[in-house]
């Protein structure tokens, strides 16, 4: 054999040339293992020779036309994984290049790569749940952090059913599911955590039911997904609003029945695991704009757990700041004392839009540049500056002062729900001199 033709062997690709008309002109040898049943090529149409091109006339009469190649991947019978490019062949553009590549030691590579990357995600979401705090070390005392434990404890006691987090970014979401994980299972049962705006709809798909050898491209082995990962344990889908309908679908199904199908698969699995949600968005809303399955809301949100935001928090903040300064003196491996007067007052007027986050965030800043003594109001970066004063404008014939001052006060302790501590961050006064004025005007409430 001349050497010339032991080429494409040894690259593992095959290539034919055909006219304009698309009739094959001349090939390679091998180009023979593409077209069963074919002893010579020569003349014969190249959509009927090739099985796998048939109905591909379109893109090949496109390729004849511009300069664009195209690429089809497909898997044979023996499960090789090939791709097929279609070039223009010739200035101007005379007939068509087709070259078969074997990929399958490249898809096998990727498709190891996807399964350790897989892999390494688990893991690190099950090292992330030993080290997570523990249930009786969520901070803060205030009547909606107390709502929330007792709520994990009788959570954790009863069989698995759906849990529906929802609340502002930053507000605790994710600690919450695995604090519930880890109360109801322990640390050795898998926590299994996926974002589901992290991944396009179909790999999102592939990784949460899994999938067979075949059912894609780069699909060699049969590859578990992360709900039958969570078997015994938790699976946690965080950003729920972001699945798509199909698979909102796919996912009440198993909800309601426990059984899904792998992808290409014909035969259905059952996983028992706990199912906990999570949402910045409003999913009720969700539901009336068509974006979310209503039924899917109603079955997710049988237990519903409304995450505060910090600001409702009222002295919790004081608590998670404290706590915090304690976290980052730990890991700095620092003595910071806490804060000055000025700091805490900063902290407990700011509105935390960024929630627990930002304030750790915020303090994790400020002890990373100081050494020593308290943190101070000038230490600290707020990202949204204090609410702008309004320019009120005196009329002609002035105002009652004290009246103005009367209403203000009754219009904030109404915003506050009569929570005294939010009605006086609203004002920005203290506690004590909210107190004092509502006194002077005899507001009793
Ligand atoms: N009650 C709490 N006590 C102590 N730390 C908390 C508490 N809640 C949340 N945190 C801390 O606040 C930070 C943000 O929490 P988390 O990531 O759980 O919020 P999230 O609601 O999931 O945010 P996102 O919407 O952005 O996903 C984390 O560092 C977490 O450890
Ligand atoms: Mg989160």
């Amino acid at each position: 054999m001349p050497w010339r033709d032991q080429l494409p062997d040894l690259l593992r690709f095959t290539f034919a040339y055909a006219d304009k008309k698309g009739i094959i002109r001349d090939y390679h040898s091998s180009f023979l293992h593409f077209t069963p049943g074919y002893s010579d090529l020569r003349g014969e149409p190249l959509c009927e020779a090739v099985p796998e091109l048939l109905g591909m006339e379109s893109v090949w009469r496109a390729v004849l036309k511009g300069k664009t190649s195209f690429e089809l991947p497909f898997i044979n019978k023996q499960n090789a994984t090939f791709t097929c490019q279609i070039f223009p062949a010739g200035h101007p553009v005379s007939g068509l290049w087709i070259v078969f590549r074997d990929v399958t030691a490249l898809a096998k590579q990727t498709e190891e790569i996807q399964q350790k990357k897989n892999e390494i995600r688990i893991l690190q979401a099950r090292l992330d749940t030993r080290g997570h705090i523990a249930g009786g070390d969520l901070i803060g005392e205030s009547p909606a952090m107390q709502k929330l434990k007792q709520m994990i404890t009788r959570l954790a006691q009863v069989r698995p059913t759906s849990v529906l987090l929802q609340g502002e970014t930053g507000t605790g979401k994710s600690t919450i599911a695995r604090v519930i994980h880890q109360a109801a299972h322990g640390s050795t049962a898998p926590f299994v955590e996926i974002n589901c705006a992290a991944l396009p709809e179909n790999l999102l798909e592939a990784e949460l039911f899994g999938s067979v050898k075949g059912a894609y491209t780069h699909a060699v082995h049969d590859r578990k997904g992360l709900v039958e990962e969570a078997h015994g344990g938790t699976l946690f889908l965080d950003e729920i609003s972001e699945l798509s309908l199909p698979l909102q679908t796919k996912l009440l199904t198993f909800l309601e029945t426990r059984r899904f199908r792998p992808l290409g698969s014909n035969s259905e699995k059952t996983v028992e695991t706990r199912l906990i949600a999570a949402s910045n968005k409003d999913l009720q809303k969700l539901t009336e704009n068509g974006t979310f399955r209503e039924d899917l809301f109603y079955r997710l949100n049988v237990v519903p757990v409304r995450l505060p935001a910090l600001r409702e928090l009222d002295n919790d903040i004081i608590l998670l700041a404290d706590h915090f300064v304690a976290f980052f003196n730990r890991r700095f491996n620092k003595s910071i004392k806490g804060f000055t007067s000025g700091a805490y007052k900063a902290i407990t007027r700011y509105t935390w839009p960024g929630n627990i986050r930002e304030l750790s965030n915020c303090i994790e800043r400020a002890m990373i540049f100081k050494d020593e003594g308290c943190i101070e109001t000038d230490d600290l970066v707020f990202h949204h500056p204090p609410r702008a004063k309004e320019h009120i404008l005196l009329p002609e014939n002035g105002i009652d002062l004290q009246e103005l001052e009367k209403k203000l006060l009754l219009e904030a302790l109404e915003k506050a729900g009569g929570n005294k501590s939010r009605a006086a961050r609203l004002l920005n006064l203290t506690r004590d001199t909210l107190r004092y004025r509502l006194e002077k005007y005899n507001i009793d409430r």
